[in-house]
């Protein structure tokens, strides 16, 4: 597969939830390799649209390719690895910060041997040790290594799931929210942690309220309010005109068709 096969490309793609429209007509092209922001108000379908690259959620119309196929099957392949904005997790469950990120793990284990997948976890492949403890390092948990994922506050908790998404080595990043609830050093340290991502040739896709941060960060920003609202530069994006266009889904900046970034 090339470079310039589209990290995700949508045509007219339509989703709804028990028939209700959540996301409508949207076209869009993302070339690999760059770090896009989403933006929108809170139900705009921001999540609803990540569901949908992961292949949890199907279209109800319209058509979706990741890396040139289907969200599933690239979901399988390993090749997508996300962060949800909450994790539907049983926080009491007696699992360690560092099993937790090596379940980011499990999808790549499907390639060892059959007698390191059934051994103990101490055991596995040293490839999936060290990206583990690099994951760790990425968001300043290594010292929480050994605790129990349920006894950490909301903000660590939401590193060691960045952490398990960044153990997985995917070459598309998805992530929901992951500055809400963080501290400004945690902040700080996951940007840089998203920076160093991009570098390695990663597509880092984001969901974000924080302006700042996307202006800084994203080399494209794309504004969703139930339909594509804009597409392009943060400075274009995230000028005052564009989201007041946002805040009641103004659909007229994109009249002319498909969105491809630069
Ligand atoms: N599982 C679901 N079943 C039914 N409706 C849903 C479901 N998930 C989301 N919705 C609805 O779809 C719309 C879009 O929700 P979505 O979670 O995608 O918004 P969002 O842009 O991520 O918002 P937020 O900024 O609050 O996270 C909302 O109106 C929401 O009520
Ligand atoms: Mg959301």
């Amino acid at each position: 597969m090339t470079e310039t096969v589209p990290a995700l490309q949508a045509r007219r793609l339509c989703a709804a939830y028990h028939q209700q429209p959540v996301l409508e007509d949207i076209t869009l092209s993302l070339p690999q390799g760059q770090w896009t922001a989403i933006v929108g108000p809170n139900g705009a379908g921001k999540s609803s649209l990540l569901n949908l690259v992961i292949g949890s959620l199907a279209p109800l119309r319209g058509e979706l390719r990741v890396l040139g196929e289907s969200p599933a099957a690239q979901r399988r392949a390993g090749n997508i690895a996300y962060m949800a904005q909450q994790e539907n997790m049983e926080w009491d469950f007696p699992i360690s910060v560092r099993d937790t990120v090596l379940t980011g793990r499990y999808g790549l284990m499907r390639h060892d041997p059959l007698w390191r997948r059934l051994a103990p976890r101490h055991w596995a492949d040293p490839s999936h040790r060290q990206a583990v403890e690099a994951a760790l390092d990425a968001v300043d948990m290594a010292d929480y290594a050994m605790r129990p994922i349920g006894e950490l506050s909301g903000g660590q908790k939401k590193r060691v799931m960045l952490a398990r998404a960044l153990a997985q080595q995917a070459r598309i990043l998805l992530l929901d929210e992951p500055l809400a609830g963080v501290d400004p050093p945690s902040e700080a340290l996951i940007l840089d942690t998203l920076e160093r991502e991009r570098r390695a040739g990663r597509t880092v896709i984001m969901v974000t309220h924080d302006m700042p941060s996307a202006r800084v960060h994203a080399d494209n920003v794309l504004l969703i309010n139930r339909t594509l609202v804009g597409m392009g530069a943060p400075d274009e994006m995230l000028s005052d005109a564009m989201l007041a266009r946002l805040a009641v889904g103004d659909r007229g900046a994109l009249s002319g068709g498909e969105r491809v970034a630069a």
